[in-house]
């Protein structure tokens, strides 16, 4: 019996030095242990001694985990012809999938697995996004567990669907941020950790009584060790409207300065006529006031040139300046300016380094993007809620990817915002990115057909057509005149067939068109269900005793 004893306390003394070394446990702790595990008069007692130094609380993101519920049936893409729409078959053609994005994901694999350049997603984690699983969400622990389990399954799938110099970002409010960091380090690996940025949500709603949150965050995660962040655009671009001959070296200009300012120090040296493409100029447009100043009428301030004489001769020279309504302008280019002081150009890089603060910008708050919806759909932001701005997922995309050819994921898709950054970018370079979305037609007071069909698939084809699906052009954007992007959408339904049943024209073999995975019709329905038993699981167990489809093969 004491024999027995001292080698079960040798095995607890072994399991100790274990731990030592894999340093869980430290040393000085564990000799403390072992000499109490050999004093001691029972083994009880002695496990007892050695569970302070086996049991430790593991640190990191414990929750309930809820599998998604298994289904006898096999979910597929299937086109919704009367939604998809083709503008210019040289364009690329882009993807709205509706229904939920689980089967969306798994679908997706069989295309896409390790290509997907960019991920954007923004989880439903308001209350009314989810409805009533959301309606508690923040009430207690627990029923966060719901959004955490519903994330786990879909960022597993995410991940295999990553490249290997792929970036996932997810958009998540200052409450679920913690637990979202947890689960996304669970997920792709803490190394995997990119960054984790404020985003301004909007700037108002400053109280004395409370701290006013205007602010949400973006997390980052990459598989690639070795990722190049390019840089933003230092200014707002959407000023640079006009180009020139010099528009590859010099860039695209505004003309936002006119040459002459009534708020400049007076000197009669810059207040001179000048003469432009055959008319005559003075500052502030008449010759008799000009005479009048240098006749000592003038104040301290008054209107004189910006630039010297000999200044406005270069800028003639060199077209930096313009006549628009019967004055002159200086061009600001984006690339180049007049050197100061001297009569020459000075080439600048209209870029900076994105930091951890370019998202606090004010030209990423929620206003913006309402203001987007609103100019898709009349009371836009009100059928739909919170949409991002797209100059977010414009920033986001740009800044660690720029493959002209991407191909971006959403499949958190609401009403459509990475979808109009990806066809905004490729109209600015003639890009080929192609986006897939994936949304849920989830039923709100507002979208009585679903989110998908009433906002979604509606703004794409808005925004691409330039028309609605009745043909009519009655929205704000069409009505200010904007130019489509004119590409190309596929809509997808997932559909569902029960892998058991077996009449004509309703299993998995007929239903499933290879062509919208990418692939060519096969030529052998042999070659079909090998394909769909190796990409279509539940399918497999099903079809390798199924005789009816050998035998139709055969025939
Ligand atoms: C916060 S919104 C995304 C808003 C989007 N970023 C935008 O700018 O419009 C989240 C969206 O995800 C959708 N959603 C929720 N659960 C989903 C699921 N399982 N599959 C697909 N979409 C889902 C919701 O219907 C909601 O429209």
């Amino acid at each position: 019996m004491e024999n027995k004893i001292n080698a079960s306390k040798d095995m607890l003394i072994a399991e100790l030095d274990r731990r030592v070394a894999d340093k869980i446990l430290e040393k000085s702790n564990a000799d403390l242990l072992k000499k109490l595990i050999i004093k001691s008069e029972s083994l009880t007692e002695a496990i007892s001694i050695a569970e302070l130094g086996t049991t430790y609380k593991r640190t990191g993101l414990h929750f309930d985990k809820r599998l998604e519920k298994p289904s006898n049936t096999i979910s597929y893409f299937k086109k919704n012809n009367s939604l998809s729409f083709v503008t210019n078959q040289l364009k690329t053609t882009h993807k709205l999938i509706i229904g939920d994005n689980y089967p969306a994901l798994l679908n997706l694999l069989i295309q896409y697995r390790h290509s997907i350049d960019v991920i954007y997603i923004d989880p439903p984690y308001g209350k009314d996004s989810l409805g009533e699983f959301a309606q508690t969400n923040y009430e207690n622990a627990l029923t966060r567990d719901n959004l955490i389990s519903m994330l786990y399954p879909r960022l597993i799938l995410a991940k295999q669907l990553l490249s290997s110099s792929g970036v996932i970002f997810v958009s998540i409010d200052d409450r679920n941020q913690a637990y979202i960091k947890c689960l996304m380090d669970e997920v792709f690996g803490e190394s995997s950790f990119l960054l984790n940025v404020p985003r301004i949500t909007k700037k108002g709603g400053k109280s004395t009584q409370t701290i006013a949150k205007n602010n949400d965050y973006v997390l980052g995660y990459t598989l690639s060790s070795d990722i190049v962040f390019s840089q933003e655009e230092k200014t707002d671009l959407s000023k640079y409207k006009y180009e020139d001959q010099y528009v590859e070296t010099r860039g695209k200009y505004a003309l936002t300065q006119t040459l002459d300012y009534d708020s400049l120090q007076y000197s009669t040296g810059m207040d001179y006529e000048i003469e432009f493409e055959g008319k005559k100029f003075y500052p502030g447009g008449s010759k008799e006031e000009m005479e009048k100043r240098h006749n000592g009428i003038h104040g301290v301030t008054d209107w004189v040139w910006r630039w010297s004489k000999s200044a406005v001769e270069w800028g003639i020279k060199n077209d930096f300046l313009v006549v628009k309504n019967n004055r002159i302008y200086t061009k600001s280019y984006l690339k180049c300016r007049k050197k100061n002081g001297k009569n020459e150009i000075e080439f600048i890089d209209p870029t900076k380094a994105f930091t951890t603060l370019s998202f606090i910008d004010n030209k990423y708050s929620n206003d913006n993007g309402k203001k987007e919806l609103d100019s898709i759909f009349d009371n836009g932001s009100v059928i739909f809620k919170n949409p991002k701005p797209s100059s977010l997922t414009t920033s986001l995309i740009n800044m660690v990817c720029s493959k002209k050819d991407a191909i971006i994921l959403d499949f958190f898709g609401g009403s459509g915002t990475t979808a109009q950054s990806v066809l905004e970018l490729n109209s600015k370079d003639g890009g080929e990115r192609q986006f897939i979305l994936c949304q849920l037609n989830e039923v709100t007071d507002t979208t009585p057909n679903g989110i998908a069909y009433d906002v979604t698939a509606k703004r794409l084809k808005r925004i691409m057509t330039g028309c609605c699906y009745d043909g009519t052009k009655d929205f704000k954007l069409a009505r200010d005149g904007f130019v489509p992007y004119k590409e190309n959408l596929d809509v997808y339904e997932i559909n569902s067939v029960a892998n058991f049943e077996k009449t004509e024209g309703k299993t998995a073999f007929d239903v499933i068109d290879e062509e919208l995975y990418g692939l060519k019709k096969f030529d052998y329905l042999k070659d079909k269900i090998q394909w769909v038993c190796n990409n279509f699981e539940p399918t497999q167990i099903i079809i390798e005793s199924d005789e009816s489809y050998i035998k139709r093969e055969n025939e």
